[in-house]
């Protein structure tokens, strides 16, 4: 199960075209993946309303879906870099992970003020979802235990899980559940993404089962995949 990727053509900058989506599907399947979370790249300041872009998203995934001869399934997502209005946005649960309330948010790549944070809390109490964090390995560790405080659910990119240092650093993280899903955050090396990822899986270990149980119980699949 990949949590975080990015392989719907011209939704976002992770795909210019159907065959790069292509080539990623089949890189996915020899990895052995079954369900791909399609996490295109939601900003507000792009000013793309959000029922625009659902549309969007839903053509991008019925065009692969229907030129795709791999089996697996894809669960239409955003990755949505969050702001000050995120909270706010009135068709937020659009962009949701497929049915659930799950929403995937990228965090600023600058100063996370209380601002933020109060954003962030929004989302999960005025608009009732609940936020994942993706990619938590881009953070440092006094941020990354600022974001464990709050007890929501935390993402980690399989290429993190690669790397020595960082993978030391996350080990005990992922270990406790505390980070609890794994993405290939996939864009234009679809082959090296995906090796990464099976070397993930691989280094994970009995960890990796966690993590698809996790995952699958998010999407309702209850054969973990
Ligand atoms: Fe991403």
């Amino acid at each position: 199960m990949d949590f975080h990727a990015h392989i719907l053509p011209g939704a976002d900058h992770g795909s210019p075209n159907l065959d790069h989506s292509l080539r990623q599907l089949n890189c996915a399947a020899e990895s052995g993946i079954k369900t791909i979370v399609a996490a295109p790249h939601y900003y507000t300041s792009d000013g793309i309303a959000i029922r625009d872009f659902a549309e969007m998203r839903a053509a991008a995934a019925d065009t692969l879906e229907r030129h795709s001869d791999t089996c697996i399934n894809i669960v239409q997502a955003a990755e949505v870099y969050l702001s000050h209005e995120t909270a706010e946005l009135e068709l937020l649960p659009l962009l949701c992970v497929g049915n659930t309330d799950y929403i995937l948010i990228e965090m600023p790549y600058g100063v996370w003020d209380s601002g933020i944070f109060d954003a962030l809390l929004s989302v999960a109490s005025a608009r009732r979802l609940k936020p994942i964090i993706a990619h938590v390995d881009r953070y440092s560790p006094d941020r990354l235990q600022k974001l464990l405080t709050f007890g929501f659910t935390l993402q980690v990119n399989a290429e993190a899980v690669c790397r020595r240092l960082s993978r030391k650093r996350l080990i005990p993280y992922i270990k406790s559940g505390d980070i609890s899903l794994l993405g290939s955050d996939v864009h234009d090396n679809p082959e090296y993404s995906y090796l990464r990822f099976t070397r993930a899986a691989a280094l994970l270990g009995d960890d990796i089962t966690a993590m698809t149980e996790k995952a699958s119980a998010i999407l309702g699949i209850q054969h973990p995949a």
